[in-house]
């Protein structure tokens, strides 16, 4: 197999683990051009769950949000022991095969199939299937560089997985740090996560993101206040309203949060990707407001990311409904109401909208994080 330098320097230069595998499609192009299709399933071993994970295929083709417990596919699961492919020249041959994952390849005309057993320091990780729309494509030389070519594939999201769980644990770490120095308890926390994930999950598609963006909203949400470690305690804990120079000392825990996340980036060797970009835009600007009245920049509509609008919806919400040593819990309505005025200038109107929208969900999670009485 060779890379034209060209290409190998377009491989280099993407950050994303999307963009990479885009480069390793051109590049299967170039080889096998036969070869018109491939997907990854990763494996989740706690669950038992093979989840499809990424796949070429445009979006009204491919077969996404699938998955299958691996021990209900006796094939696959024999094929996830071995590490050599499985080879089905003629797909034609498994039309009374009822998978779903089969009759759909069946249904989009692919006739040929190469899986692969993505394997990891001897741990199975998942699949990467390749498909074509002809028959008896993979034979010989194709196999050798369909191998190669899978090997790259299952370093690359070897790296993202450790990756993103490096990010999980160092995050961690710093939520336990962060919690129960002030009012907002570790209820809190858990709670605005979950209120995120509510409106993350139900604007995400009208906004152009996927399944992946509202997990890791999900995710990083209750690390908002991360930079709340550096504010001493006499202005976090002061019990009467602060004064100018305080106020603009508290404010400083958005930027100093983010430089907290550049050192655990650095620490971590976590390199520039979606989840550190979404991580560091929720701690930086959960406090910008649509209207420029916001801090650190005073940034506009647009101009603030999806995920901090997000956050700064789920935040004030659970802030009214929560109980505070200075005032009762609001119901519900009291803060939805206040919610939709403060849409009009400077909260995001679809985040608000989404939450109101889906009151059941919110109550659920309420009900799960009940705040104690004192
Ligand atoms: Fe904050
Ligand atoms: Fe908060």
């Amino acid at each position: 197999m060779q890379f034209f330098p060209s290409q190998w320097q377009v491989f280099q230069q993407q950050t994303s683990l999307e963009g990479k595998l885009v480069a390793v499609a051109e590049q299967l192009q170039t080889l096998c051009a036969d070869v018109e299709r491939f997907s990854v399933a990763v494996y989740d071993e706690k669950t038992d769950m093979l989840k499809t994970y990424y796949s070429t295929s445009h979006a009204d083709e491919a077969i996404t949000r699938y998955q299958a417990r691996l021990n209900a596919v006796p094939s696959l699961k024999q094929l996830s022991l071995s590490s050599t492919p499985r080879v089905i020249n003629d797909l034609s041959c498994l039309s009374h095969n009822d998978t779903y994952h089969t009759q759909a390849l069946l249904n989009q005309g692919w006739r040929s199939s190469c899986t692969l057993p993505m394997r990891y320091s001897d741990s199975f990780m998942g699949f990467i299937f390749f498909n074509s729309r002809k028959p008896d494509v993979f034979v010989g030389n194709q196999l050798i560089h369909l191998e190669l070519i899978g090997q790259l594939i299952t370093m690359l999201v070897h790296d993202e997985i450790a990756q993103a769980r490096t990010l999980k644990g160092a995050v961690q770490s710093a939520l336990a740090l962060s919690c129960g120095r002030d009012e907002e308890t570790g209820q809190h926390l858990e709670r605005m996560g979950y209120y995120s994930r509510i409106i993350a999950h139900h604007i995400a598609g009208a906004f152009g993101f996927d399944d992946h963006f509202v997990e890791q909203v999900f995710q990083f949400a209750p690390v908002h206040d991360l930079g709340k470690i550096a504010i001493p305690d006499s202005i976090l804990l002061k019990p009467g309203k602060l004064t100018e120079d305080e106020y603009r000392e508290m404010q400083t825990h958005t930027v100093k949060g983010a430089q907290m996340l550049e050192d655990v980036f650095e620490h971590h060797g976590i390199q520039e990707g979606e989840s550190s970009r979404i991580l560091r835009h929720i701690v930086l600007y959960h406090h910008e407001m649509c209207d420029g009245s916001g801090y650190p920049y005073g940034l506009t509509k647009d101009d603030i990311p999806l995920e901090a609008r997000i956050v700064a919806v789920a935040d004030i919400f659970d802030a009214l409904t929560s109980r505070r040593p200075y005032k009762e819990p609001w119901s519900n309505e009291k803060a939805l109401a206040t919610l939709q005025e403060m849409a009009e200038k400077r909260l995001c109107p679809e985040c608000v909208q989404a939450l109101a929208d889906n009151m059941d969900e919110v109550r659920m999670i309420q009900q799960m994080y009940e705040e104690s009485l004192f």
